[in-house]
């Protein structure tokens, strides 16, 4: 940015837009503007969520007393500017660019996929072209077929919106322009990932070039109903619509101008569970269940409103209430709050992507939260952000935007944070008390212990000189750790002191809104009743239980985003069984419906008593976003101490790390069909070599009581004595796991 504009930007500016009046400020374009007053200019290759392209001139408009036709997605408005978007030139012009759009592009829409929702068939329509004006001999291009997504060339305009997405949101970095005049075309050179982060490319082309192919060919768009809703999968809770035809999903889309999805939640959404019918004596069971029970155990598949009905329950039955990962989330947080004297994180997604630098805790970051990526992603492309990675295990899909990888030893968690805090708050002004804390850091020895060499940070605090706008990301890895709340506390001393954007990633599901509402406790006693998790007697939407349960895309309700946001969901499919309110009205709580409990979330802890109902779901014309609302950070009483460092309890050996692949996150997504993944130990030769083990070989071992049967895998690109242990395909027994993520590896072999 030239020091001119960066001066003046947010300065309020006044724009004439076809007659209107438009109060603005500096820094917009002339397309912003007139969209924020409801003023239409066409546009082809402009795609709001990234940066203008600039490609195809159909946003062209007259600005008085400049020369020439002003390109409006890009151009931006200067205070007293007076601005044409119609004229018969301009139209003229248009026209020309849509009669170029159509050479060859064969109009024969009723084949197409993307009729009744294609942007070359709107706009040839709008402009009134009747015929297709020029021919010019065309090759023969194939159909080429990529795994999730397809491409046919002979459909592309080349308006580059999937490569900038490829590029500039999802950072999988696959697709690229091959030029080559009018022969011009896509590439996608990685292939051989798979990557399902291409649906998100495919979402936004603008023609039906570039296609989901699972639904290729299996519904015209305008059978199918959109229901809006929330992807319930990793804690993003990203906007998404159903697509839903005969009580069957066809495909997911999303608002995709302004929002984004990942593969899991673009492709995984067919883990309904079905034809499930009122079953009274198991109902009766289950009543009879809950009122000899002492604890309710419970999974991060659960609604805002559901885990109200569980904390209202415990109010009135005593029950222990544990849910292991919100329950780590919330001691987490609790400690965090007792710093910065706040409910909530401070920092946003959009904070992460308008960084300078982004530093990255204690998480798989790819695998665990593949938006918060993204946005990690957008601060690389669009502002070149530094990327710290701190991490035992290197990750080669982060490779393109890492700046820097410090890999400290598992276990090390709290020296790295103590390290981490004292290289930056070095020449921050903080109370004199922590200050003596960090003086008195043994710093030698943390580095030794935890592996990360004093001139790893030095170089680190060296790179975000001159920078302004720091992120802190942090993740599940932290909260599980023995030392979770001197961690919390030492980390959210970047935001109370060095205005950090903090953002501490939810570790699942809805464990942030589930945090908030229910009052958990560690360990459960007695006779237990488990919601998607096993138990003596156990609720399931996966349908192997003692009561099936709707799975979450059968349920309205809300959850709480990994950007404070608690936003609706709404039910995609039927669903004819029992839920957990009816069990609840028969143990004396009183709701015709689930949702009657949205409007009664606890507003002490930041939620709004809206009805759910009236909870808006969409983003207006320039984006912003009118999904639910945000949560309110309350007040929290502050105490700022710190504990002595205890000793560095760090991991020798061969370790394993809960870690699922990209795209599965629960019992939930690993029934989806297009998801589908083998689950392997995978490790290094290293890790093999460490453990004697062979490439193939099957083992079994335990963790927190659960038997992994697994076969492992030899990954020679991995290097280091650390395997990945999937936990998605352990069906409802995953939300059993509490400890730390990294274990020690104790197995036997197969046949033993
Ligand atoms: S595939 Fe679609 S989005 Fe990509 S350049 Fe072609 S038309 Fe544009
Ligand atoms: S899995 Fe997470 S990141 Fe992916 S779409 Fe769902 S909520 Fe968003
Ligand atoms: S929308 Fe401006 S050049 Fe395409």
């Amino acid at each position: 940015m030239s020091v001119h504009n960066s001066i003046n930007k947010g300065k309020e500016i006044t724009v004439t837009i076809d007659g209107k009046v438009c109060q603005s400020t500096f820094g917009k374009t002339i397309l912003d503007i007139a969209r924020e007053n409801d003023i239409y200019i066409p546009t082809m290759c402009y795609l709001t969520k990234v940066q203008p392209i600039a490609s195809c001139r159909m946003c062209i408009v007259d600005v008085e007393g400049v020369d020439g036709m002003i390109l409006s997605c890009q151009e931006k408005a200067t205070d007293g500017a007076v601005v044409n978007t119609q004229n018969d030139e301009l139209n003229k012009e248009r026209q020309n660019i849509m009669k170029l759009y159509n050479v060859n592009h064969p109009l024969e829409c009723g084949v197409c996929d993307k009729s009744g929702e294609c942007d070359l068939q709107n706009k040839t329509m709008e402009f009134g072209l009747e015929e297709q004006a020029f021919t010019a001999r065309d090759q023969h291009r194939p159909v080429e077929n990529w795994g999730h997504v397809s491409y046919d060339p002979a459909l592309c305009i080349m308006c580059e919106k999937c490569v900038r997405v490829s590029t500039e949101i999802t950072g999988d970095e696959a697709l690229k322009i091959k030029f080559g005049g009018y022969g011009s075309t896509i590439i996608n050179t990685k292939q051989d990932k798979n990557y399902a982060s291409l649906g998100e490319a495919a979402a936004v082309c603008p023609v039906g070039a570039l296609v989901s192919t699972d639904f290729k060919y299996t519904s015209n768009a305008w059978e199918l109903e959109k229901i809006p809703s929330a992807c319930p999968h990793c804690g993003g809770g990203c906007q998404m619509n159903y697509e839903v035809k005969n009580d069957r999903i066809y495909r997911v889309t999303n608002a995709f101008e302004f929002s984004n999805l990942c593969g899991a939640g673009r492709y995984g959404f067919d883990y309904a569970n079905e034809n499930v019918s009122k079953d009274a004596k198991a109902f009766s069971s289950a009543v009879e269940a809950f009122e000899n029970a002492q604890s309710i155990l419970f999974s991060s598949q659960t609604s805002n409103e559901e885990a109200l009905i569980l904390q209202k329950l415990k109010e009135e039955r005593g029950y222990k209430l544990v849910s292991h990962e919100a329950r780590s989330y919330q001691k987490f947080m609790q400690a965090y709050s007792s710093i910065t004297g706040k409910s909530l994180y401070g920092g946003t997604l959009k904070g992460i992507s308008e960084s300078r630098a982004v530093i990255v805790l204690g998480t798989k970051i790819n695998d665990d939260s593949p938006t918060v990526k993204y946005h990690i992603n957008m601060a690389s492309k669009w502002h070149r952000a530094r990327v710290a990675y701190m991490h035992p295990l290197e990750d080669s899909e982060i490779q393109n935007i890492v700046t820097q990888f410090i890999k400290y030893e598992a276990g090390s968690e709290e020296g790295v944070a103590a390290l981490l805090v004292e290289t930056l708050l070095k020449d921050v002004e903080v109370p004199k008390g922590i200050r003596a804390f960090l003086d008195d850091l043994d710093i030698g020895n943390l580095s030794a212990e935890s592996n990360v060499g004093e001139e790893e940070l030095a170089f680190l605090a060296k790179s975000l000189i001159k920078k302004s706008g720091f992120s802190l990301v942090v993740g599940s890895d932290l909260y599980t750790h023995p030392k979770a709340g001197q961690i919390a506390k030492l980390l959210a001393l970047l935001e109370q002191y060095a205005g950090f954007n903090v953002v501490c990633v939810p570790p699942a599901g809805n464990a942030m809104g589930i945090s908030l509402i229910c009052d958990l406790d560690d360990e459960k006693e007695g006779k237990t009743v488990g919601y998607n998790v096993p138990a003596d007697f156990t609720l399931s939407a996966l349908g192997d239980g003692d009561l099936d349960m709707p799975a979450m895309n059968q349920q309205e309700g809300t959850l709480t985003t990994n950007d404070k946001r608690v936003v609706p969901m709404n039910v995609a499919l039927p669903y004819g069984g029992y839920v957990l309110n009816d069990i609840a009205n028969e143990l004396g709580l009183d709701a015709e419906y689930t949702i009657e409990y949205t409007r009664e979330l606890p507003t002490e802890k930041g939620f709004e008593a809206q009805d759910f109902d009236n909870l808006p779901d969409f983003f207006d014309a320039v984006g912003n976003e009118h999904r639910g609302y945000l949560l309110k950070s309350v007040k929290i009483s502050v105490s700022r101490t710190l504990e002595e460092l205890s000793d560095i309890d760090g991991f020798d050996g061969a370790v394993i790390y809960n870690c699922d692949p990209t795209e599965q996150f629960s019992a939930f997504t690993a029934k989806c069909k297009s998801l589908e993944t083998e689950a392997f130990l995978l490790g290094s030769q290293q890790f093999a070599t460490a453990t004697k083990l062979q490439d193939g070989e099957s083992i079994s071992y335990t963790v927190d009581g659960v038997r992994f049967d697994r076969v492992f895998k030899l990954d020679t690109s991995m290097k280091g004595t650390i395997a990945l242990n999937p936990t998605f395909d352990m069906g409802l027994s995953a939300s059993l796991l509490s400890s730390y993520r990294f274990s020690r590896l104790d197995f036997e072999r197969a046949g033993k």
